[in-house]
């Protein structure tokens, strides 16, 4: 294979911005098939991306001239088409979540481990953002000593109507639970969780702050306002015994105008992480060509999901809660 034809099942905001990246060209990969419930949504991506428009995922996923597949739509859709991409033998790319349930999750991690060679990767791009990368560089080096606190700060401008607090942590939360993993090479141990009331701007859902302790004792705090009014914001500060690392705050360029002087603040999260979504997509598809994949494994998926359903049970009950612990597999 000298390059990776790729089918998009989902054609909305993240598996159009997909469509878009692989459009301006990504090394060994080229988008040849989308699929969306809306036709007219498919049509659209299709035509602008020269790729053929399916009427069903059933068909593209069979499709042979289709060699990877990507999950680009709802969470609740996730888990019987990566089951169905499995069944066919073929790589695929699941937006996160990994599934809507645990038991989902399981079914994954069991297809695959009984088709013999991983073949799911979950859509955690910030594995491949540069300023996480240089975090985790920092800590694995040393030169700081060990790892004490890592705060973290979700904000978005605004959410839709049908995010409830329980939504803030199973969906926008999830970044966040896996980068922690991520950085600190360690599992999550324990959960708390605590809100202040809703505000004006969004007052059927919380923000929610998030306390979690990795096995090693590491203390993480994650702050998720999801109706910040003022754009997207992403923070990250890893503090050591010898010194701290955190994320440039700066995008590209810097803004004067109207009485403000300072960074820009993007509206939401496609340009802020533009560039983890084109790396993530190029460790995909040469992981795939190679045969030694990358990125946040169906594993990684399953215990992001643990640390969700902790939390959500920490928020119902205001008590801290063990997040369950598993072996894992010798595949992963
Ligand atoms: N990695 C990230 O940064 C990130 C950011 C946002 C969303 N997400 C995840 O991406 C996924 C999609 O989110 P979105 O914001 O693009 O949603 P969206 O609503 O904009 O798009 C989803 C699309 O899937 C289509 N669809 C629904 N059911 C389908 C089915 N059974 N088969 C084919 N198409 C179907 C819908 O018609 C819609 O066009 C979600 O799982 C979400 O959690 C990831």
């Amino acid at each position: 294979m000298a390059e990776v034809k790729i089918g998009i099942i989902g054609t909305g905001v993240m598996g159009s911005d997909h469509a878009a990246i692989l459009a301006e060209g990504v090394a060994n990969a080229r988008l040849t098939a989308v699929q969306d419930l809306s036709r007219e949504r498919a049509i659209a991506v299709g035509e602008a991306s020269g790729a053929r428009v399916f009427a069903g995922a059933d068909e593209l996923i069979a499709d042979p001239d289709i060699d990877a597949v990507m999950v680009c739509s709802p969470d609740e859709t996730h888990a019987a088409l990566a089951l169905k991409a499995i069944a066919a033998g073929k790589p695929v790319l699941v937006e996160k979540p990994l599934a809507a349930g645990i038991e989902d999750a399981e079914a994954i991690i069991s297809a695959e481990t009984n088709a013999g060679r991983r073949l799911v990767q979950v859509g955690f791009m910030r594995r491949f953002d540069p300023g996480f990368r240089e975090m985790k560089h920092t800590l694995q080096s040393g030169e700081l000593g060990h790892a004490l606190f890592l705060h973290c700060i979700h904000r978005n401008a605004v959410a839709p109507d049908y995010l409830t607090s329980d939504l803030v942590i199973a969906n926008s939360a999830g970044h966040e639970f896996d980068i922690a993993r991520f950085l600190l090479d360690e599992e999550i141990a324990s959960a708390f969780v605590t809100s202040p009331p809703p505000t004006r701007n969004a007052p059927n859902r919380q923000p929610q702050f998030i306390l979690l302790r990795t096995a090693s004792g590491v203390v993480i705090d994650i702050e998720v306002f999801t109706d910040a009014q003022y754009g997207y914001d992403v923070r990250a500060e890893l503090v050591c015994e010898d010194g701290t690392v955190s994320l440039d705050p700066s995008p590209h360029t810097m803004l004067r105008a109207k009485g403000h002087d300072g960074f820009r603040t993007p509206p939401d999260w496609r340009p802020r992480f533009r560039q983890a979504y084109r790396a993530q997509l190029e460790a995909w598809t040469s992981g795939i060509l190679t045969g030694q994949p990358t990125g946040a494994s169906a594993w990684d998926g399953f215990m992001a999901m643990q640390v969700t359903k902790a939390c959500l049970q920490a928020w119902r009950s205001g008590e801290r809660v063990a997040v369950p612990q598993h072996e894992k597999p010798d595949s992963y």
